[in-house]
């Protein structure tokens, strides 16, 4: 058993999954392989992306994006959320609303221009991924969930949106509870049933309620474990160095780093080219320095395969390297 599978046994509350670190090292691969072997142990376990570069539909060689959960083998369920289809279903509500509001049956062409140029924001892609996260997390129908995560940077700029999200959240609540209690007074005084202001107050502290749901849940160090995936590269080194320190500020509960693609070192005993034996021995400095930098943190080395990995069998041969025993 490894290190990382001793992790999960002591502490079987962490059911948040996450694996971060630079685009190609890994994540995918790992998050695939840890569903895997929680599936393997009789836990339902949902793994899912908001990545709109459908890796998971890669490495289970099945189409799942914008599907929902799909399942892949027993208990394992994997889920690839497409931000388009929800911006456009936000647009239907939006339009719905609209209609129903004014008993219209047409949006007017002016409102509908106005949807349109709304859904080609940025920040209306961002606000469906949340959203959509949100929906996932709080849904509660699985054991483990496992978040394959984007890179580092983006990973980074979504944890500090939703705490900027619940500041702006909270100031706006408040506001609106302030002016709640003018316009008590005044539909008393108009003897008004529920006013707009009600509903819009209740929506707000139900994004509010919603968002801080899911940003305390991955961040919640009795239910969260995070794994830094890194390379024996120079490069890389530096960079999860840095990013573990920035991630620490956002409360993130850093659990421990994975080593990937170690070159196996029997490889060395054999007659292989220089160039491969020369690669060897440049890993074996930098896997001297992971060592030295995360200590006992490093949880688990993975080797390099001989190919890709995609498919069942590769993904069992990965957890059986993360996890430790036959798979
Ligand atoms: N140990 C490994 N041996 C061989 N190929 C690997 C290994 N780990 C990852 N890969 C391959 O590297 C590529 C990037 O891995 P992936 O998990 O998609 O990275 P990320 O999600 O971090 O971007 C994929 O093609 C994957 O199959
Ligand atoms: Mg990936």
């Amino acid at each position: 058993m490894t290190q990382l599978a001793e992790s999960f046994r002591a502490n079987p509350n962490r059911r948040y999954i996450e694996f971060g670190g630079k685009g190609g090292l890994g994540k995918t691969t790992f998050s695939a392989a840890t569903a895997y072997w929680l599936a393997k142990q009789g836990y339902k376990v949902l793994v899912f992306s908001v990545d709109p570069q459908a890796s998971l539909s890669d490495i289970f060689e099945r189409p799942i994006f914008g599907k929902g959960a799909v399942e892949i083998i027993p208990n394992l369920f994997a889920q690839e959320v497409d931000a388009d289809q929800r911006i456009k279903a936000y647009q239907d509500q939006i339009r719905k609303k609209i209609l129903d509001m004014y008993g219209m049956d047409q949006v007017p062409d002016e409102v509908e221009h106005y949807i349109q140029a709304a859904a080609a924001e940025p920040a209306m892609e961002e606000s469906a991924i949340f959203d959509a996260v949100v929906d996932i997390v709080v849904g509660g129908n699985f054991d483990y969930y496992i978040y394959d995560l984007v890179p580092l940077g983006h990973a980074l700029y979504y944890l500090s949106m939703a705490s900027i999200y619940n500041e702006w959240i909270a100031k706006i609540t408040k506001l609106r509870e302030e002016m709640e209690q003018y316009s008590q007074v005044a539909s008393i005084m108009e003897r008004k049933g529920e006013s707009e202001e009600d509903q819009i107050l209740a929506e707000l502290q139900d994004i509010r309620q919603r968002i801080s749901t899911s940003s305390g849940i991955l961040t919640d160090r009795e239910k969260t474990a995070f794994y830094f995936v890194v390379t024996p590269e120079d490069m890389i080194i530096r960079d999860t160095v840095k990013a573990a320190s920035l991630f620490a500020k956002y409360q993130v509960p850093i659990c421990g780093y994975i080593v990937n693609r170690v070159i196996p070192h029997e490889l060395a005993q054999q007659d292989i080219p220089a160039y491969l034996r020369n690669r060897i021995t440049m890993q074996d400095k930098y896997l001297k320095e992971i060592d030295e930098t995360f200590g006992k943190d490093v949880q688990a080395r993975v080797p390099e395969f001989e190919r890709d990995i995609t498919g069942m069998e590769m993904i069992a041969r990965v957890a059986g390297e993360l996890f430790g025993g036959d798979q």
